[in-house]
């Protein structure tokens, strides 16, 4: 499984999945060779997100897809950063991509729901077994709302990433911005293997500033956004991996992952470019002040 995963899916693997005698090894899947290190005889299944959550790590779908197959395992591959529009896993192999329909592809952060989705016709008949069994159901009403939101998701999605395209290259040059993870940076080591997998760089980046203070002070001044665990509405949803995703993760696991106090990530809505970009301005320049008088506040 890779190591830089939803926090859900951290706590799903980690405390429930070993109640039924399954075991999982964390591995970065943007490097092949350790992936291949890491199969065992007993493994039957490689897990993939990419772009990944919270740092936008870019897996190499086909190579992992390559040595599943060597190795007799399935691929599972976590699609929800990218929607169907612009990623389509099982094209490239995959044997079931899942969505969170909660996020772009509802776009209106108004129900929970999600999707695996298969070609196999035996996989597909295997989960909709599960799914009856457990009663894993959406009801009409999350039904229909659904349906009404994936009517509009290439045209949010389109303008979102736009406008996070702008934001990026603004943070990228920002003095207080430590690190700015997007996979439409050149200067994002999985760059070129999602463009070439993928048909959109996306509207979720993450970005990391100084320290704990600086984050507080930043997050409590920024107005447009919702400062929430979501993403993918048509509102711009600030999240902070660290207490909300990714809280299920033990401080030094989150912390090997890269997911520190300074961590911040950012879907992107439908609000005007200059509306976010003058937001982040002012929050930034507020930080910086502080940082001028304060250099412990940092
Ligand atoms: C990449 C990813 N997968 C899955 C989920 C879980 O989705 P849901 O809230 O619809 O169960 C999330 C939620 O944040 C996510 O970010």
């Amino acid at each position: 499984m890779t190591e830089d995963v939803y926090g859900g899916t951290f706590r799903f693997v980690t405390e429930v999945l070993p109640r039924f005698g399954i075991e999982h090894s964390f591995v970065n899947l943007s490097n092949l060779d350790a992936v291949e290190q890491a199969i065992q005889s007993n493994t039957k299944l490689i897990y993939i997100e990419t772009p990944s959550n919270p740092r936008v790590g870019i897996t190499d779908i086909v190579g992992i897809v390559d040595i599943a197959k060597a190795n007799n395992c399935l691929t599972f591959l976590d699609n929800t950063f990218m929607t169907p529009l612009y990623q389509r896993p099982l094209e490239l192999g995959v044997d079931v991509v899942l969505h969170s329909a909660t996020k772009f592809l509802s776009g209106h952060s108004d129900i929970i729901a999600g999707l695996a989705v298969t070609k196999d016709e035996l996989l597909g008949s295997k989960l909709g077994f599960l799914q009856n069994s457990f009663g894993a159901i959406l009801g009409a009403q999350d039904s229909y709302t659904l349906i009404r939101g994936i009517k509009t998701t290439s045209v949010r999605f389109e303008k979102s990433t736009e406008t996070a395209i702008s934001l990026v290259n603004y943070l990228v040059n920002h003095p207080l911005v430590e690190e700015v993870f997007y996979p439409g940076l050149p200067s994002h080591p999985g760059h070129e293997i999602h463009k070439k997998q993928a048909a959109s760089s996306g509207a979720i980046f993450s970005f990391r500033l100084p320290g704990k203070a600086a984050t507080k002070i930043f997050v409590e001044n920024l107005r447009i956004p919702v400062f929430a665990v979501s993403l993918g509405g048509v509102e711009s949803i600030l999240s902070y991996p660290t207490t909300m995703s990714h809280a299920a993760m033990p401080k030094e696991e989150r912390e090997k992952r890269g997911i520190t106090d300074g961590l911040l990530r950012f879907s992107v809505g439908l609000e005007h470019v200059d509306d976010l970009l003058a937001d982040f301005e002012q929050s930034l320049e507020i930080v910086t002040t502080h940082y001028k008088e304060s250099r412990s506040l940092i």
